[in-house]
């Protein structure tokens, strides 16, 4: 059965027989080629829209009661809330999401006073680092957006959605997830650059080339408030700077600049941050660049670069990342290989020759589960479309 169908059936035994009047809505998950860490520095990234994602059958109601169940979360059953009176319960768990999006819709002045039946199902790896729960947000806003007709663009609904995650939620995330999952472009990556919003796509389709998304299977364990941290320590490094230099953000500075003024950062953890943070910005220009020329193996080179740098500077890759990298790397149909998303565990993105693809998983994934006990999972991902309402064809 496919997703749409099991969205029928279980809206149909969730919240009874409405057929006609269900519209369903899309929005993918996203993987980052490179740019890691910096979307809160207001510098570059370079991520693009899955063509795995959450999906989304909805219907409206004449109240002002909210339902939702997820085909993902089926022994949660049914979550409920009340439009007018919206709060972030813990017991709500993966509800919450959604729910935050009401309540930035509503907080920004946009009248809801009818509420929805919704069934969520999606096919995104949970706790992957591919963004489910910025899956979520979007899927509802786009949901929400169309059927008022409020006529909000998508980069809008990507910043009331990242609202949504740090003030309902509480998690202190950048731009990139919400921004490249709602304005994702099929065989393109997007350049975005965070502080402005600025963006232009990136053609990424090359012959004879795969990009798989390798699972390390490990659970990602205290990610949220180890990001805060990380965070805070770039604020603190970007106030040391400003003692001395008029600076908005990390990565207005290029490297040469930083080395010039990092003795100005009196903790080292902190200067090792805004080290990471401003090379980092800079790789992934020179990533966009190479792209465009074709230059695969420089742009290999640049992965294995931000890969290291997130290990030695930004402490956020562990063990297992650090291994499947490392296993990726010593496997002659390798191009580029590094971890993806905030870290802590999760997953990495690589581009393989696409002749080698079969060793590549075989191998890669055997030195990883020799040497960690963990069996990893292998995706190999195609670049989609960003959120939206689905057309009668495709349902
Ligand atoms: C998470 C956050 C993003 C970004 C990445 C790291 O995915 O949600 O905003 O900071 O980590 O690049």
């Amino acid at each position: 059965m496919d997703m749409i169908d099991m969205l029928r059936t279980a809206f149909h035994q969730q919240f009874g027989d409405k057929e006609e009047e269900l519209r369903y809505f899309f929005a993918p998950g996203r993987v980052n080629l490179i740019g890691e860490h910096t979307d809160y520095n207001g510098g570059h990234v370079f991520p693009c829209a899955l063509t795995l994602g959450t999906y989304a059958a909805c219907a409206k109601r004449s109240d002002g009661r909210v339902r939702m169940y997820s085909l993902n979360f089926d022994g949660d059953g049914v979550k409920e809330f009340d439009l007018f009176e919206i709060a972030y319960l813990e017991s709500d768990g993966w509800a919450n999401y959604p729910k935050g999006v009401f309540h930035q819709f509503i907080e920004a002045g946009m009248k809801i006073e009818e509420g929805f039946d919704i069934v969520y199902g999606g096919n995104i790896p949970n706790g992957a680092g591919l963004s489910s729960s910025a899956s979520i947000e979007l899927v509802t806003a786009v949901c929400i957006n169309e059927w008022h007709s409020f006529g909000v663009s998508n980069a809008r609904l990507a910043l009331l959605s990242q609202r949504a995650e740090n003030e309902f939620i509480g998690v202190n995330c950048g731009i990139m997830d919400q921004f490249s999952i709602a304005l994702g472009k099929e065989d393109h990556a997007i350049l975005l650059n965070c502080d402005t919003l600025d963006f232009q796509y990136s053609p990424f389709r090359q012959e004879g080339l795969a990009l798989v998304i390798a699972n390390t299977n490990k659970k990602r364990t205290l990610a949220d408030s180890k990001y805060n941290e990380r965070r805070s320590e770039c604020q603190s490094a970007l106030n040391d700077l400003r003692e001395e230099i008029d600076l908005a953000h990390l990565c207005e500075l290029t490297a040469d600049e930083f080395a010039e003024h990092a003795h100005l950062i009196q903790d080292e953890t902190c200067r090792k941050r805004a080290r990471h943070v401003v090379t980092e910005n800079e790789r992934t220009i020179k990533a966009v660049k190479f792209l465009k020329d074709d230059k695969m193996e420089e742009i290999g080179a640049l992965m294995k670069a931000s890969h290291l740098s997130l290990k030695n500077d930004y402490e956020v890759t562990g063990f297992e990342l650090d291994t499947l990298a490392e296993a990726a790397w010593l496997h002659p149909g390798t191009i580029g290989s590094r971890m993806t998303g905030a870290g802590f565990g999760g997953c990495t993105i690589n581009i393989v020759k696409e002749k080698q693809l079969a060793s590549f998983i075989k191998e890669t994934g055997s030195i990883y589960q020799e040497k960690t006990g963990i069996q990893a999972s292998f995706y190999t991902a195609g670049i989609g479309g960003g959120a939206r309402e689905l057309t009668k064809e495709e349902v």
